[in-house]
């Protein structure tokens, strides 16, 4: 028996938000709620900045940058619990190198890059397989997946996405400091949302959620209402 959404396009929800609106974990138990696929796609802008700096290139050469993001031979695993997320660059884990807030700086400086979003673009695309995607990231409902059947936008207090990154960083047992992660956040931000290619901002039919004070379980039980 084919219904509607067996024979219609692959369904797609999307999850934007910025630094610490809890999109990774409520993306990452949503997709294992559905048992549909799941891109992060803030980590192939991690991984390209990653690469760069293994291979000595730049953060401002923009060709070599795409090249790389073009290249990039990266293998994402899940589980095998929900938070648990193993990716390998050309065989070697790098998940711990990837989740460093240095690391998340230099993939702001990349992601801003209009040669790296596009080399980028149909990779992601690439991720939309049966029986479904949850895509999360910054643009995947306003410039990834422009027909996805659920956008969602993530936001929360800049304070508790400060705690929220704090308290993530001390579990993996990075050291970290609150003042200076917030100042961290509130300039990333800045950055993403003020581009001038696929800025951080919510699609025009996403449905804005402020998650300040709310579990996360309480999150993705709305996000499942909506679909
Ligand atoms: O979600 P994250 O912290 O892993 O993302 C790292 C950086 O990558 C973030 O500062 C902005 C950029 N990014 C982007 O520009 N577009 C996306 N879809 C995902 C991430």
């Amino acid at each position: 028996m084919t219904g509607p959404a067996a024979s219609g396009p692959v369904p797609v929800v999307t999850i934007d938000g910025p630094g610490g609106s809890g999109k990774g974990t409520v993306g990452r138990r949503l997709a294992q709620a559905l048992g549909w696929h799941y891109l992060d796609s803030g980590a192939l802008y991690r991984l390209v900045a990653l690469a760069a700096q293994r291979r000595g290139v730049a953060l401002d050469d923009a060709p070599a940058l795409a090249a790389l993001a073009r290249d990039l031979e990266v293998l994402f695993e899940i589980g095998p619990g929900p938070d648990e997320e193993r990716v390998r660059l050309a065989g070697d884990e790098v998940g711990p190198d990837l989740r460093t807030e240095a690391c998340g700086e230099r993939a702001s400086r990349v992601a801003a890059l209009p040669a790296v979003r596009a080399a980028l673009l149909e990779r992601q695309r690439a991720f939309r397989r049966p029986p479904g995607l949850v895509a999360d990231g910054r643009d995947m409902g306003s410039v990834v997946f422009p027909d996805a059947t659920l956008k969602i936008f993530l936001t929360a207090s800049p304070l508790e996405r400060a705690r929220r990154r704090y308290n993530q960083l001390k579990e993996k047992g990075v050291s970290a400091n609150l003042a200076a992660l917030s100042d961290e956040i509130a300039r990333r931000d800045a950055r993403d949302a003020q581009r001038a290619v696929a800025p951080l901002r919510p699609a025009a039919d996403a449905v804005v959620l402020d998650t300040t004070g709310m579990a996360i379980a309480e999150v993705v039980a709305r996000v499942r209402g909506l679909l």
